[in-house]
């Protein structure tokens, strides 16, 4: 018989105190299995939310680890490495489990354990000085010994934890490491047989590509091993992964369409052709409770989708905080993003001049490439009362920007699945977005927002000149961006999909 499960509230950080206000409208429904009945489920990732981010993949371990816990179905753990910019905050709260050495060709290195509860969901971090204690996730020249060594260290804690888990969920390449040491290594050891592996890409872009001299001395993978690792005369850790796993999957219906096709793949598309048959998309979703426009503490003043006059004050202030004229009738236009090409840039850098011959404010926040950041700066030195260029990653604002705006510009080249738009919403900001990838499968035309088709200039100028004449029918636009507040980007529907899919590898 089933009976309870215990649920800990956890109050101990900061982050839960701004992320997770205390008045909760929905209920999540918990279900009652027994701890030992549970599924096992080991998140394998190189960041999460709330310790360390660098872009929209720490947001997904974060919340959908925390939504499947909540399920009550799921045993659900984490491990991400222990990177020293993980704040002193947090380290001091996590516990100390003990270490072990890590074995990895002819290294032999040290791996600490460290743990730490939230929500239901326990977090491992891997510490290994010489690998993690330096600023920021990536971009050193040894990030592939890195990610083995984390990758490596993952199955080797199971026995000192003595957590076997039935499904481990590996993210993007810093993760597919352990997929391939699970095939290539370690299942034919008793405890490991029975676990299943499902590979996500979060973005097809960065594969983990080396060069095949260093496949046994570095990587530690059998010469009989290589063909799974090899494409294209290189080492590919992604595509070994796809080729491993039970199952892969990708952030949108869409991008696993679109990654099938050479336009979006990146050179794999023929790796992932050839795997269809295991690739799913699930569609992301957000943490529902920390953007919320009621309780967001960093709102200038807070608003709701029945009562939206907040919303008129979050525009006001944030026009006097950018030093724009403030004016209420005027559409703000925001974007908020990495300045990189394929955020769709060259689109804006094109024709966003003859959007500000209208009447228009066009408010930017991110850094990016050089190019860009450059161009903005100008464009705001030119048209000082209708662009402000925030040549910055700041997270406070981009809140203060979501909520005063009027319309959010999202025009993608490709997007796997992208949470500004669905963010945007959650602010009562309506996007205009390019049928790409999640973008596509978020935003529906008329209903929360406006799409375009093709990735052209004119075409994106002619949907922000529809959506800024739509602008000045006031009643018409209430009623768009109640629909827009309104859209369900929770995790409930995507962590029942990604249930689905466990269950279906564990038959
Ligand atoms: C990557 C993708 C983005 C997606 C995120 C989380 O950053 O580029 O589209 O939303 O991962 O899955």
């Amino acid at each position: 018989m089933a009976t309870s499960t215990t649920k800990k509230t956890t109050t101990k950080t900061t982050a839960a105190k701004t992320t997770e206000p205390a008045a909760e409208k929905k209920v999540t429904k918990t279900v009652t299995v027994k701890q030992e009945d549970k599924k096992k489920i080991l998140f394998v990732a190189s960041e999460a939310t709330p310790f360390i981010q660098t872009g929209g993949l720490a947001e997904v371990i974060g919340s959908l680890s925390t939504a499947l816990a909540k399920t009550g179905k799921f045993d659900v753990r984490v491990v991400i490495p222990l990177y020293s910019d993980i704040k002193k905050e947090f380290r001091d709260k996590f516990t100390y489990l003990g270490n072990l050495y890590v074995h990895l060709a002819w290294r032999n290195q040290y791996c600490g354990v460290f743990s730490y509860e939230k929500e239901g969901v326990i977090f491992y971090f891997i510490d290994n000085e010489f690998y993690f204690k330096r600023p920021g996730c990536y971009g050193y020249f040894d990030d592939g010994e890195r990610f083995a060594f984390f990758s490596r260290a993952v199955l080797e804690i199971m026995p000192f934890l003595n957590f076997y888990p039935e499904v481990m969920h590996c993210h993007d390449w810093q993760a597919a490491l352990a997929a391939i040491y699970l095939k290539t290594n370690y299942c034919f050891r008793q405890e490991y047989q029975f676990i299943r592996s499902l590979f996500t890409i979060h973005n097809i872009e960065y594969q983990g590509q080396y060069s095949l001299d260093i496949l046994s001395s570095l990587f530690d993978i059998y010469g009989k091993y290589q063909y799974l690792v090899e494409y294209n005369n290189s080492i590919n850790l992604m595509k070994g992964a796809i080729e491993v796993s039970e199952r892969f999957s990708t952030v949108s219906p869409k991008y696993a369409d679109e990654i099938k096709d050479a336009y979006f793949a990146h050179g794999l598309d023929p790796i992932i052709r050839n795997n269809q048959f295991k690739l799913r998309g699930i569609l992301n979703g957000i943490d529902d409770k920390g953007y919320n426009c009621e309780l967001d503490s960093h709102l200038f003043k807070n608003f709701t989708p029945d009562d939206m006059s907040g919303k008129a004050v979050c525009k006001q202030e944030l026009q006097k905080m950018l030093d724009l004229p403030q004016k209420p009738d005027t559409p703000i236009i925001s974007m908020i993003s990495r300045l990189v090409s394929h955020k769709g840039l060259d689109l804006v850098t094109n024709v966003i001049e003859e959007v500000l011959q209208d009447d228009v404010q066009l408010v930017i926040l991110g850094t990016g490439d050089y190019q860009y950041e450059s161009y903005f700066r100008d464009l705001a030195r030119r048209y000082p009362d209708k662009v402000s260029a925030n040549i910055v990653f700041n997270g406070d604002l981009s809140r203060k920007i979501y909520s005063g705006s009027d319309i959010f510009l999202m025009p993608s080249k490709s997007e796997p699945c992208g949470l500004s738009q669905m963010i945007a919403c959650r602010y009562a900001t309506v996007p205009i977005v390019r049928e790409t990838g999640g973008l596509y499968d978020s935003i529906k035309p008329l209903e929360n927002g406006y799409t375009f088709a093709n990735y052209n200039a004119h075409d994106m100028l002619y949907v922000i000149r529809k959506a800024v004449e739509d602008y000045k029918n006031k009643k018409e636009w209430a009623k768009l961006r109640y629909r827009a507040a309104m859209s369900d980007f929770s995790w409930n529907k995507s962590a029942k999909e990604y249930e689905a899919l466990y269950l279906e590898m564990l038959k």
